[in-house]
């Protein structure tokens, strides 16, 4: 078992419960968390009806970097609602504009040995400085702003040796890419990745922060490095001497399983449609053309990328059949950039320049042409994410992309070096970075913040009351579905529904939309004779993103329980944050005796939980009485008495 690693360590200082076991419940106190605005919202009006008067982090940070179109009045109403909030709970605010949230956090706030809770899967970024960096649900982020610990399996710590050295033209992307090939995109369930050995030494805060953000892909619960002496230059380059702390493994620190990279026997690589995890060397497939180039996201749009990209595009021009643009991960990154000439070379190059913000990562605003190849410095490639449903997304370095951008065909940069006479150069830090603190709100002292009014726009709604669990649950089958139903089944996103994720009442009206236009109404009609709503479900229910509105509108339209064959893990814990029962088959063939419209009822439900005791559903319908069981842990149980993990925590504050 791990034992002396970074991550043990932190773990060990922030545990609040639990056994330090792989595959235990833990629960660990959370110092800093972040939003981004499209998850942001949500959490934010969670953090409202949990009545707490002020955050109780160390640190809470909501940015403004995701929905930058502003077509209507809806997205540039919900980044004034994220403003006023901010100012409402002492959290400081990043503006639209200031760059990603994980750059940015990167930059100015994250702190080794400290904890991170993140509403977005790619906080692990801040891993890059030593800190325990974890992506959650929206609820679980107001859940940590209230002051409430973590909850999560305890990982496997997997160490990641470097040795050698890397050679001129391979990047710290390719390094995560490596991984990637070996252990594909689940090989990080329910595992941190933390990386040691001669080879850490070689790379910069953002390169680390490039690998353990593209950790993500992995599957991996985080990704850390140690914090040394480049992390203790880093943060002084940027003001913040007194953030560090030396964070290394113990002599003799064990880890649950090593892999060894060998950075001098690694190359340029590129990850292939659809899938990050589909990665070959650039050379294997030279030749392909390609229509777009982008340098930008979270993953490899720092200053070291910026500068270096600029640096190779110096006095060349980007091939007349590309497009290719260039969207700085922050404002700092720009700065910097406009002050050692960077963005002049791109300008002159023929680049098209993005605001700092996450923009094609998305598909907002530089969607590929249709059937067309687009190489991007990004960390996901899935089918249709860049906003064009037959595009094919490669990914790979900021190097590989301007290769690939000059040439107009996927190419090995150190072929394109050899061919051209460019240069590998090293990327410098600054003695000091611009702190960019123009472009950050403070938080108000606990009386001015007092005073402020939330500012919601006609399509924010606080979220109404959820009543508690009752003992006899009443209801009706309102809908049957087979095996591996998606969150995307459930609760569909895309261009017309995302910008309503900010209004319970208006998104429930797609809860199941493209599977059956019936639910709603139906159950609208159940909840009008004061039952519950009940879903039949096959295998893995829920499987897929992790989005909590999957959970959330369903239990807005009255839905109490859902009886499944098996559940997906993330959405069987978000079924539990908002109230609705996860029970189980003991026996799946009693899945067939059930039919829409069937009356239900659960008798001693409450008790039984409490109990710890098998759950009989009796369908009275056709008389048939059905023994389920659950996976629930105790804390698990008292959320879901309570009717959900806002109810229970509101109670706690009240307490
Ligand atoms: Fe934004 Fe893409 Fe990262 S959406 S947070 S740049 S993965």
């Amino acid at each position: 078992m791990a034992k002396g690693t970074v991550a043990w360590k932190i773990i060990k200082e922030h545990l609040v419960s639990g056994k330090m076991e792989p595959g235990e419940e833990i629960a660990i106190k959370i110092d800093q968390t972040l939003t981004q605005d499209a998850t942001g919202t949500m959490a934010y009006l969670e953090l409202e009806a949990m009545g707490v008067p002020r955050v109780r982090t160390e640190l809470s940070v909501s940015y403004i970097d995701h929905n930058m179109l502003q077509t209507d009045f809806r997205n540039p109403d919900d980044h004034k609602y994220l403003m006023s909030v901010a100012k409402r709970f002492g959290i400081w605010l990043s503006k639209p504009g200031n760059g990603i949230c994980h750059q940015v956090h990167v930059e100015r706030f994250a702190k080794p040995g400290k904890t991170l809770l993140g509403s977005d899967s790619h906080t692990p970024t801040s891993g890059g400085v030593g800190m325990l960096a974890i992506g959650a649900g929206g609820l679980d982020v107001a859940a940590a702003m209230a002051g409430e610990p973590f909850y999560l399996k305890m990982p496997k710590i997997v160490g990641v040796k470097l040795t050698g050295k890397m050679p001129d033209w391979v990047t710290a992307k390719d390094i995560i890419l490596e991984l990637l090939r070996r252990l594909t995109v689940k090989g990080g369930l329910g595992k941190i990745f933390e990386y040691f050995g001669e080879g850490v030494k070689e790379l910069s805060v953002p390169e680390r922060s490039t690998i353990t953000n593209m950790g993500a892909e992995l599957g991996a619960t985080t990704s850390i490095f140690p914090s040394d002496e480049v992390t203790r230059a880093y943060l002084k380059a940027q003001g913040r001497d007194k953030d560090w702390i030396e964070l290394l493994p113990d002599p003799g620190a064990e880890y649950d399983e090593v892999i060894e990279i060998n950075l001098s026997e690694l190359e340029p690589l590129i990850a292939q449609p659809h899938s990050p995890d589909n990665v070959v060397p650039v050379r294997e497939i030279e030749g392909i053309k390609v229509d777009q180039v982008v340098i930008g996201s979270c993953t490899n749009s720092s200053f070291v990328d910026l500068t270096r990209s600029a640096k190779l595009l110096e006095g060349r021009k980007v091939h007349p059949d590309v497009v290719f643009a260039v969207a700085p991960g922050s404002k700092q990154a720009l700065e910097l950039i406009t002050e050692n000439g960077g963005l002049l070379s791109f300008l002159k190059a023929g680049a098209r320049i993005l605001e700092s913000a996450c923009g094609p990562c998305i598909g907002m605003g530089y969607a590929p042409p249709s059937g067309g190849v687009s190489v991007r410095s990004f960390n996901r490639n899935f089918e249709g994410r860049s906003g064009t449903p037959d595009a094919k997304v490669y990914l790979a370095s900021p190097e590989t992309c301007v290769a690939c951008a000059i040439a107009g065909e996927i190419i090995d940069p150190r072929r394109l070096a050899k061919e051209t006479g460019a240069k590998w150069i090293r990327v410098e830090m600054p003695d000091r970075f611009p702190y960019g603190d123009e472009a950050f709100i403070e938080p108000l002292s606990p009386e001015e913040a007092e005073k402020v009014e939330i500012y919601r726009g006609p399509n924010i709604k606080p979220l109404p009351p959820f009543d508690e669990l009752p003992d006899r649950l009443e209801g009706e089958v309102t809908l049957i579905v087979g095996d591996n139903i998606t969150t995307d089944h459930i609760m569909p996103a895309g261009a017309k529904i995302l910008p309503l994720r900010s209004n319970i009442y208006a998104i429930s009206e797609y809860v199941y939309h493209y599977v059956d236009q019936e639910f709603v109404p139906r159950i609208k009609a159940v909840k009008e004779k004061g039952k519950a709503g009940v879903i039949i479900g096959g295998e893995n229910y829920g499987q897929g993103s992790s989005r909590e509105h999957a959970a959330l509108a369903p239990r807005f339209l009255g839905v109490r329980a859902v009886i499944a064959k098996s559940f997906a893990r993330i959405h069987h814990a978000n079924l539990v944050n908002f109230g609705i029962v996860p029970l189980e088959f003991t026996d799946k063939s009693d899945y067939d005796k059930f039919s829409l419209g069937d009356e239900i009822e659960i008798p001693e439900l409450t008790k039984r939980l409490r109990e710890g005791k098998e759950v009989l559903v009796v369908n009275k319908t056709t008389g048939d009485e059905i023994v389920c069981r659950y996976n629930l842990t105790p804390y698990q149980v008292e959320v879901l008495l309570g009717g959900g993990r806002l109810n229970y925590i509101k109670r706690k504050q009240s307490q």
